[in-house]
């Protein structure tokens, strides 16, 4: 007699009933769920089983994570449900011209939950639709890496409220018309949290939950070729722990590396998910993407199983809570960056890129490669937007790839150098007021941190200084997607260099970019004599006009050449509407030519000087001037 050979299709349908089954012993299995789990148990599966398909628990961990959907969309909250549907029935919410988005810290910002929650009127009057706190969870004393090293992602830090708070302030956001966003930092938890307690005092399900290893061989193994992020804090990708063992920290030495080789490790995760999202947050910022996957003799960045774990953890949320949209944290090379983009992964990403490279353009006067980016690394698939960005609460590193440059003949090494030497104020004339971060001896690698204001030339008193604030804000909330404003640059807030007196703080300059709320700036915030009133003016009339303007919805974007090496061209359509956004990076007025326009209906609307515009006349941009003009294809 043979044997017959066990189908894949038997294999599926097995580990299907056993899912279900497991459903239903936590509790019901609801109608709408299990129209979900029809929809993307299929590509779960097909995930879980490339990604562990070899271990003998998969099919018990792939039933437990279904089970955990299932209990989650149970204790859904109905509002939230509610909620899922017509974001279901708007899936392109996001791409709305209307969407601005807010990023502060809690503490820094409100002093704790309940300030953010006092401030909600002001930022309906900024216009935000999106609000990123940045992470609020229970998070070692002193040195937390800003709350990025998370100890439970169920306990918001008590000196900031309590989770209750958390869900309140989410549903009131949501009534003021303002998402939450929130980090999901699944890279890797604190080592003060209960699972890295365990594994370090030997229990070996938590040892499992990590990378330990019990002498150097395997780490000087793995760092043959991977590099060094936080060489300030350690070389190297491992710090030793008490007991002589190692573990991986890709980031600092309180931040431990998940093994997500295991699934029980993906298990778990799904189901701290899960609870955030039941808390009304919106977007769950994917913190750390590149290096949740580690393989022998890689660089252990965005390997492809990376993808594979968020697309699982994705066909999870669309099962337990369809409404809720991740956003990609990749600041890697732009081929990844994009790579992270999909709908069935990351429906937002941040753009590193064109963030990089507007201070790119400012400090050398030259915007070509800006629009070289604009051009070629600008387009994403259907569904999906960057998150465009002045800068966030992270430095500034220069992602642009060499042969890009290249071919502009710029050497990518020498080139970033001096944008170091630039922004971190040490170039003979430059504007900038930075500080260098993570500086690497080894690689000669180095980042940036400052404030908008202070990297633009407002506190060394350049006279381009709120110009250039303005002209890099203008080209994010112009290019497409949902623009961000990190809280405080609206007010041309300055750096703040006390962190340097600080002992949890001393060792990350990045702190020199995240002052407190600027009280007196804000206060001033009306009075026009002053950089923070000017400022605020400025791009508050930006964000307004942007509102009105149907054609900066969505992401697609044409360039549009002009003879001039300073100046940003492209164009945003809208049926047979186009905006044309022409930026003068330089300190020069700039002439643009009629011919240039030719292409062009000869009668256009400035959009932010409200005034039209005779374009056989051409166009004269000030220094880092720029402008919205609103015209038809001729
Ligand atoms: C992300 C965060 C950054 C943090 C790191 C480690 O890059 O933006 O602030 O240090 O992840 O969690």
């Amino acid at each position: 007699m043979t044997i017959p050979a066990v189908r894949p299709v038997d294999v599926f349908d097995e580990d299907r009933a056993a899912a279900l089954a497991a459903a239903s012993t936590s509790g019901r299995v609801d109608d709408d769920f299990l129209e979900r789990f029809d929809a993307h148990f299929p590509r779960l599966h097909g995930l879980f089983t490339r990604l562990y398909g070899a271990r003998p628990d998969r099919r018990e961990q792939l039933a437990q994570v279904v089970a955990t959907a299932s209990a989650s969309w149970n204790t859904r909250p109905l509002d939230l449900k509610v909620h899922d549907r017509q974001r279901r029935s708007d899936p392109d919410w996001f791409q709305s011209e209307r969407m601005l988005g807010g990023v502060c810290y809690v503490d820094r910002f409100g002093g704790n939950l309940a300030g953010i929650r006092e401030q909600i009127p002001y930022f309906r009057e900024l216009g935000l639709t999106y609000l990123h706190l940045l992470p609020l969870f229970d998070s070692p004393d002193g040195e937390s890496d800003g709350g990025y090293a998370v100890s439970s992602y169920r306990r918001v830090n008590p000196s900031l409220g309590t989770m209750t708070q958390l869900a309140d302030l989410a549903a009131e956001l949501r009534l003021a018309g303002i998402s939450l966003v929130l980090d999901f930092v699944f890279n890797h938890t604190s080592d003060q949290h209960d699972w890295a307690q365990r594994a370090l005092a030997g229990d070996p399900e938590f040892e499992d939950f990590y990378l330990i290893f019990p002498d150097r061989k395997m780490p000087d193994a793995y760092e043959r070729t991977t590099r060094e992020v936080f060489p300030d804090d350690h070389p190297g990708s491992f710090v030793a722990l008490e007991d002589g063992r190692w573990v991986w920290a890709t980031f600092h030495r309180y931040q431990w590396d998940l093994n997500y080789a295991n699934p029980a490790v993906f298990r778990a995760m799904a189901g701290e998910m899960l609870f955030l999202a039941n808390q009304g947050v919106e977007v769950l910022r994917m913190d750390a993407v590149a290096f949740i996957w580690k393989q022998l003799g890689t660089s252990c960045e965005s390997l492809p199983e990376a993808h594979l774990v968020l697309q699982a953890f994705h066909a999870v949320l669309a099962m337990a809570a369809p409404g809720v949209v991740f956003k990609s944290e990749a600041i890697v090379h732009p081929d990844e960056v994009v790579s992270y983009v999909s709908p069935e992964e990351c429906r937002l990403s941040y753009n590193p890129l064109q963030m990089a490279l507007t201070w790119e353009a400012l400090a050398t006067r030259d915007a070509r490669l800006l629009q070289q980016a604009l051009e070629r690394r600008h387009a994403l698939p259907a569904g999906t937007a960057w998150v465009t960005y002045v800068r966030s609460h992270d430095d500034i590193g220069w992602t642009f790839a060499d042969e890009d440059a290249a071919e502009l003949g710029i050497d990518g090494r020498g080139h970033r150098e001096f944008l170091n030497r630039f922004y971190t104020g040490r170039h003979e004339g430059a504007f900038a007021r930075g500080v260098a971060f993570q500086q690497n001896p080894t690689s000669g690698d180095a980042r940036v941190a400052g404030t908008t204001a202070s990297l633009a030339g407002i506190e060394a008193g350049d006279p381009g200084g709120e110009d250039r604030v303005v002209l890099a804000h203008a080209i994010a909330l112009s290019t497409g997607g949902v623009p961000l404003l990190y809280l405080g640059d609206e007010v041309a807030q300055l750096n703040d260099y006390s962190y340097a007196d600080d002992p949890g703080r001393r060792g990350d300059s990045r702190w020199v970019h995240r002052g407190n709320r600027p009280r007196d700036q804000y206060a001033r915030r009306g009075d026009t004599s002053t950089p923070a009133g000017r400022v605020f003016e400025r791009l508050t009339k930006l964000i307004s006009v942007r509102r009105a303007t149907p054609e900066f919805a969505g992401n697609s974007l044409s360039t549009f050449r002009t003879p001039h090496a300073s100046v940003l061209g492209y164009q945003r359509i809208a049926g047979d509407s186009v905006v044309l956004v022409l930026a003068n990076v330089s300190d020069a007025e700039v002439q643009i030519d009629p011919m240039t326009l030719s292409g062009l209906m000869r009668t256009a609307r400035d959009l932010v000087r409200n005034a039209d515009v005779d374009l056989n006349e051409g166009i004269v941009l000030r220094p880092h001037g720029f402008v919205w003009l609103r015209t038809r294809s001729a």
